[in-house]
């Protein structure tokens, strides 16, 4: 590990720096809506550019890349750091490079479910796009330590999400440092718990947050993987970041506390202190000294504070170390269900069903689109049966494959006209996003939609009470919109429990491929495919209320 400050290699880019005012690439436009006509461009050829600017951190350098690739529906603009350094740059290119090759992965599934959509239909509809941002931050920075925020965006059409994700560097040896090496030792995770859920639950009652104080409670329990995503501020503040869904419904993305530096400053290495301006303790602690080259050689193998942040929510496990560091990394397998913890065990009462059988409701969303057929194949051949919640422009292009779903035995749901955050609506939008999926639904299939589940999981009493119906929300989500990759899609699904709503997309390739595996696997534990009408009988569903899974799960076998 060659810890040589680079002169020369520095030397040679000093030539190479194109002195323009540095501004960051910004995070863009809004996520999660189609591009508009206006976003896409004539230009057939695809462009790529490369440049290295000067920042306004003092040996940071800008390394940027764009491209823009099928006539502009596919974009990828990215910014990272580059240093004195050579062990930072390699990271921070690495982390950048796997984000590239992500992009580049659903840019060119993407395109070609566009180009499968235009020759099949002859129309362009606006939802194939993929867009990747990147731009970072130094939130902190001296002669000992610097943090750089990669602030990341990505839009898919119907789809998309925007992060953060903090690393931490000692400038003198280029090593990585996890967030638990700021701190003196584990004892901070038990006053962010306490001050987090503090905070958390004061907007919960006021209404500020869609949330209630169950899932505050488990998401921010004391756990390493529950506090990995801090950020600091250059007001000096803390920033606990918490991942979409970890505390609150998805509507509200990622949810950030700000903590006043003094609440934890006593919990701070020396390091760390001086860095954030904390007066220093008159007596330095043995521990509270930065073990640079241990910390190096398994941050180097580490996720730990690595923007796997949703995943390491539900199934981080804590790795002690030789050195006393702890690191987070996640575990294969991954799973996040919603208030798994709050999970009745309540026995069954004899009667037909999913009272009796294990049963999972598997629900897909946003389509249908052009695989939802594919998949209407694999679950016929399955005898499996299926709930697909249809957003109306979808219906409207695709009405075959509604009808078809209605008469092989899957049951339709509503997701409004076009995805929307209905929570942001007044109440009579909120109708007409309804009620123009449901006519067309009812042209159809003869019958209206039974139950809605709202646009990003997003919610409040008003939406509850002016759609008039049922919500049905999930306990499984395997994140197939991230994940492109049918055998994770896959391998998350199979660990679903009894009783569980799985929430799935039909819009990406990646999800329908992992189906036959999910079929035989859940099968194979004794698991029954059913409708969401069917996973509550005998219960009715009411309008106003929120299902999230089967509530009374059939007794032990
Ligand atoms: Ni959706």
């Amino acid at each position: 590990m060659g810890r040589i400050r680079s002169a020369v290699a520095l030397a040679a880019l000093a030539s190479v720096l194109i002195l323009t005012a540095c501004v960051p690439i910004g995070p863009g436009d809004d996520f999660g809506e189609a591009a508009t006509p206006a976003q896409i461009s004539s230009s057939a050829k695809p462009s790529i550019s490369i440049s290295l600017d000067t920042s306004k951190y003092e040996n940071v350098w800008v390394k940027a890349i764009e491209e823009v690739e099928n006539d502009g529906r596919s974009l990828l603009r990215v910014s990272y750091p580059f240093t004195e350094h050579e062990e930072i740059n390699a990271r921070m290119e690495a982390v950048t490079q796997a984000f590239v090759d992500e992009y580049r992965r659903t840019a060119a599934e993407i395109e070609a479910s566009y180009q499968e959509y235009k020759a099949e239909t002859g129309k362009e509809a606006a939802t194939f796009i993929t867009h990747f941002r990147q731009h970072f931050d130094v939130s902190a920075a001296d002669e000992s330590l610097i943090f750089f925020d990669l602030v990341r965006s990505i839009s898919t059409g119907g789809t998309g999400n925007a992060y953060v994700v903090g690393y931490i560097f000692d400038r003198r040896s280029g090593a990585e440092l996890a967030l638990p090496d700021l701190f003196v030792d584990d004892s901070y995770l038990e006053q962010l718990s306490v001050l987090t859920r503090e905070a958390l639950a004061k907007r919960v009652s006021s209404e500020e947050l869609a949330s209630d104080l169950d899932w505050v409670e488990d998401g921010t329990a004391p756990t390493a993987a529950n506090f990995d995503n801090i950020l600091i501020r250059t007001d000096g503040t803390f920033l606990v970041r918490f991942d979409k869904y970890q505390v609150a419904a998805g509507v509200e993305g990622v949810v950030e506390v700000a903590l006043p530096l003094a609440d934890i400053a006593d919990l701070l290495r020396p390091e760390v202190r001086e860095l954030l301006g904390v007066e220093r303790e008159a007596e330095e602690s043995g521990t509270g000294v930065i073990e640079t080259d241990a910390t190096y050689a398994v941050a180097e193998a580490a996720f730990a504070f690595d923007g796997a942040r949703s995943l390491a929510n539900s199934a981080g496990v804590s790795t002690a170390l030789p050195t006393g560091l702890s690191l987070t990394r996640p575990v294969g397998g991954l799973l996040q269900w919603f208030g798994a913890a709050r999970q009745e065990s309540s026995l069954s009462d004899e009667s037909v069903n999913c009272q009796e059988v294990a049963c999972v409701a598997l629900t897909f969303d946003d389509g249908p689109s052009f695989y939802t057929d594919g998949l209407l194949d694999i679950l016929k051949e399955h005898d499996v049966r299926a709930t697909f919640f249809v957003l109306g422009t979808q219906v409207r292009i695709q009405s075959e494959t509604v009808a078809r779903m209605f008469r092989e035995g899957h049951q339709i749901g509503n997701h409004t006209w076009d995805h929307p955050n209905l929570t942001n609506m007044p109440d009579d939008q909120i109708q007409e996003q309804l009620r123009l999926t449901d006519d067309l639904i009812v042209q159809l299939i003869g019958e209206p939609t039974p139950f809605l589940r709202p646009p990003y999981g997003a919610y409040n009493d008003r939406v509850l009470a002016a759609s008039g119906l049922p919500i049905i929300f999930w306990s499984v989500d395997p994140l197939d919109w991230r994940d492109r990759d049918a055998a994770i899609v896959a391998a998350r699904i199979m660990e679903a429990p009894v009783g569980a709503i799985i929430l799935a997309h039909d819009i990406h390739k990646s999800t329908v491929d992992a189906v036959p595996a999910i079929i035989n696997a859940l099968r194979g534990r004794g698991i029954q495919f059913v409708t969401v009408t069917n996973l509550f009988e005998p219960q009715e569903l009411h309008a106003q209320n929120v299902y999230i899974r089967q509530p009374e799960l059939p007794s032990e076998q």
